[in-house]
């Protein structure tokens, strides 16, 4: 008999009753250290004072007016946003695949308005993740999730990560767009070089192609700067946000330049829920936080501090173990066995990660994780690897 919630996932037999900072408590006692965050989402924490209060406050005003009418959290969040980045102007969504629908309507909105109809191809590349509709599994193109799933979206030219030559060779006069991660996820961890980045705004502005960027994961404050194209020195003309934006609160946006978002006038896109009051004021929130320069120096310092003694780890457990590889506290530890084992055996000593494509285990605490849990986690994941060696061995 089919389970009363839809079996799309495989769940782990584990059922979390509350959350404190970087901890999660299960429904028997034990206390998890979470350095999964909800796959990059609770970017402060679980129950974070701030969110808490802002959510509360909001909640005894009002719940949700549609956007039919103006919604100050959703200016405020707008304005911050707009003032921390590229951006001139925001669309709000609930998650990252909202954000990839709108991104794509966008860019060939975008062609179409100035008279180039046939601009429409949007080249992504293997291994990446942009959500779940039918816009974003055409985008990632692979065989795995759109498989049963025909007829699939036209218009993504896929070419492989890193292969220059034939990105090169893809762009064409149809080309409207290239669309990356500049860290891959659930590809695995993958952080695009700088140069690369680089490499790919010039392309696109010696082709006039509009860059779009999915930060869904590796944004908000993730990879130690408030996006992670930062450190490219380089901007997108689009950029996807989701997940920690929110903190939790199931909150989304589409960043853009004037130029780029010259296309989207009223009635050309539409959200019910998207920018809704309590949204936005919990986005506030995690913006005054994250986007502090302060805040994100500590991010980069925990990094660090984190990768040292994973590479500590790595080099303990050569059997489990490959590499260390990521950007600030988005990291991946890519494994010999099967990642799912290794995060098994994680829970059996109470630390959670996440699994992620190419063999790769992903680790993705809270932003505001402390230099005792870091250590703690690090102790958990040692004892972890070797129960794990002495089962393979
Ligand atoms: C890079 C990236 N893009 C898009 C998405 C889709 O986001 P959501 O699950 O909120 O729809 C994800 C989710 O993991 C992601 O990692």
């Amino acid at each position: 008999m089919i389970p009363s919630i839809l079996p799309t996932y495989n769940r782990a037999p584990l059922s979390f009753e509350r959350g404190e900072g970087a901890w999660l408590v299960e429904a028997d006692g034990r206390r998890f250290l979470d350095l999964g965050a909800g796959i990059a989402v609770n970017a402060l924490g679980h129950a974070h004072p701030a969110l808490i209060a802002a959510l509360e406050a909001q909640a005894g005003k009002l719940w949700h007016v549609s956007n039919l009418y103006r919604i100050p959290e959703q200016q405020r969040l707008a304005d911050q946003l707009v003032g921390a980045t590229f951006a001139d102007t925001v669309f709000f969504t609930n998650s990252g695949t909202e954000s990839c629908e709108l991104a794509v309507k966008m860019a060939r909105k975008y062609w179409y308005d100035k008279g180039q109809t046939e601009r429409t191809e949007i080249i992504t590349f293997s291994g990446s993740f942009h959500g779940r509709s039918s816009a974003g599994i055409a985008a990632a193109g692979s065989e795995k999730m759109i498989k049963g799933f025909a007829p699939i979206l036209g218009g993504f030219t896929h070419i492989d990560w890193g292969d220059h030559e034939a990105l090169k060779a893809a762009v064409t006069d149809r080309t409207a767009a290239i669309l990356i991660e500049p860290v891959q996820g659930e590809g695995g961890i993958r952080p695009l070089p700088d140069q690369c980045l680089k490499g790919l705004r010039a392309l696109c502005d010696e082709h006039g192609i509009l860059l779009i960027l999915d930060e869904v994961q590796c944004g908000v404050g993730r990879t130690g700067r408030l996006f992670a194209h930062e450190w490219a020195g380089i901007t997108p003309d689009i950029m996807m946000v989701a997940k920690g934006i929110g903190g939790g609160f199931p909150l989304g946006a589409v960043l853009a330049t004037e130029e780029a978002a010259s296309g989207m006038t009223a009635g050309t896109h539409g959200s019910t829920y998207g920018g809704n009051p309590l949204g936005c004021a919990v986005g506030c929130a995690v913006m005054d936080h994250v986007a502090d320069p302060a805040f994100l120096a500590e991010v980069n310092r925990k990094a660090g501090l984190l990768r040292q003694k994973l590479e500590g780890l790595v080099a303990a457990h050569p059997d489990v173990f490959e590499e260390v590889r990521g950007l600030g506290l988005m990291l991946g530890l890519k494994c010999k066995p099967a990642p799912a084992e290794v995060v098994n055996a994680g829970y059996a000593a109470e630390v959670v990660t996440v699994p992620a494509a190419d063999n790769v285990v992903r680790l993705l605490p809270p932003l505001t994780i402390s230099d005792e849990e870091i250590a703690e986690a690090v102790t958990r994941l040692d004892a972890a690897a070797t129960a794990l060696t002495h089962e393979m061995a």
